[in-house]
């Protein structure tokens, strides 16, 4: 029971500089508090994408290329609760386009919720929801005919050290046919003073958000951190364009996780990183893309310039 995430915690807090997987936040309490997040006014970056949603659906349909005479599959990667899709599936549905729509989610609960609401307010639009992990499910998809339409949204690929997104892109582009397009939605870098306080909302939210691994870890793996000596702390730098967040211990303190046997120090000041939250630019992403197949074919903002939609096409060579 629970050993890569075992694994995963252990592996984390034995190392140098403490780092916890930013994936483990969203158990049921982690999503509750992430939907509160999207809400805040701090929070620019979901209102910012579905801006772009909302308002450029038309100019979405065509940076796309979509023909309404030519069957597509539209995949969304970590889909949620489907808002900003819906607003495209709704004018697509409108505009007769010949689709079908099949959100990806590691939660069958997300994907059963996406599936009743696309139901009932878009009785036309055919889904197909998928569960698991991403790549198991975008390898299926390369055995079709019929072009493939990638939603990653959200900017969750700002999750991802620069390393790993070029793999994650990699494999994307893998499990894709030339011609397949991808709409990439990214937060833009822009100046500390919009940035933090997305991460470090006046009401608390992101804090308890951030604290809410160690109440996981003490949960499933028995372990004994008292979250009242850990402060939750933000940093970001323009010229660098990545907000992480931290977990710092405010005493010199030891916590044992039963579940493993082990005990960990932390001393008074010491930083546990638990989120990379990477912020992008034209040139960032290009050189993310590297030397993928995938290549940028136009770009939407919102009304304030904070987000990017990218819009990818899988070229031969
Ligand atoms: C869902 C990964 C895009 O990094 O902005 C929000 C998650 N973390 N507040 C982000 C998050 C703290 C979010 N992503």
């Amino acid at each position: 029971m629970n050993t890569t995430f075992q694994k995963d915690i252990e592996l984390g807090l034995s190392a140098t500089n403490k780092t916890l997987p930013s994936k483990y936040f969203y158990d049921k309490i982690g999503d509750a508090l992430f939907v509160e997040i999207m809400k805040m006014p701090e929070y620019y970056l979901t209102k910012a994408e579905l801006d772009i949603f909302k308002n450029q659906t038309n100019d979405l349909i065509k940076a796309l290329k979509l023909k309404p005479s030519t069957f597509f599959e539209l995949v969304e990667l970590g889909a949620g609760d489907g808002t900003k899709a819906k607003q495209l599936l709704n004018a697509l549905d409108e505009q007769h386009f010949n689709f079908v729509y099949a959100p990806i989610d590691i939660s069958e609960h997300a994907l059963q919720n996406l599936k009743a609401t696309v139901n009932s307010e878009l009785p036309n639009v055919k889904i197909c929801p998928k569960q698991g992990d991403y790549f198991n499910v975008l390898a299926d998809l390369k055995q079709t005919e019929h072009p493939i339409i990638v939603l990653f949204l959200g900017s969750n690929i700002g999750n991802l050290p620069d390393a790993r997104a070029i793999e994650f892109i990699q494999k994307l582009n893998d499990n894709l046919k030339v011609g397949d397009r991808v709409l990439l939605g990214v937060d833009l870098i822009k100046p500390k003073s919009i940035v933090l306080p997305a991460y470090n909302d006046a009401q608390g939210i992101t804090k308890r958000f951030n604290l809410n691994l160690l109440t996981r870890i003490n949960n499933e793996l028995d372990a004994d951190f008292d979250i009242n000596n850990f402060e939750h702390k933000p940093e970001y730098t323009e010229t660098e364009g990545v907000a992480r967040s931290f977990l710092v211990s405010t005493k010199d303190q030891s916590v044992t996780i039963n579940s493993m046997n082990k005990t960990f120090y932390f001393s008074k000041g010491e930083k546990i990183h638990t989120e990379t939250s990477r912020k992008y630019n034209d040139h960032i992403l290009k050189e993310i893309l590297g030397h993928s197949d995938l290549k940028i074919i136009d770009r939407l903002t919102d009304s304030k310039n904070l987000f990017a939609d990218y819009i990818l096409e899988k070229t031969d060579s």
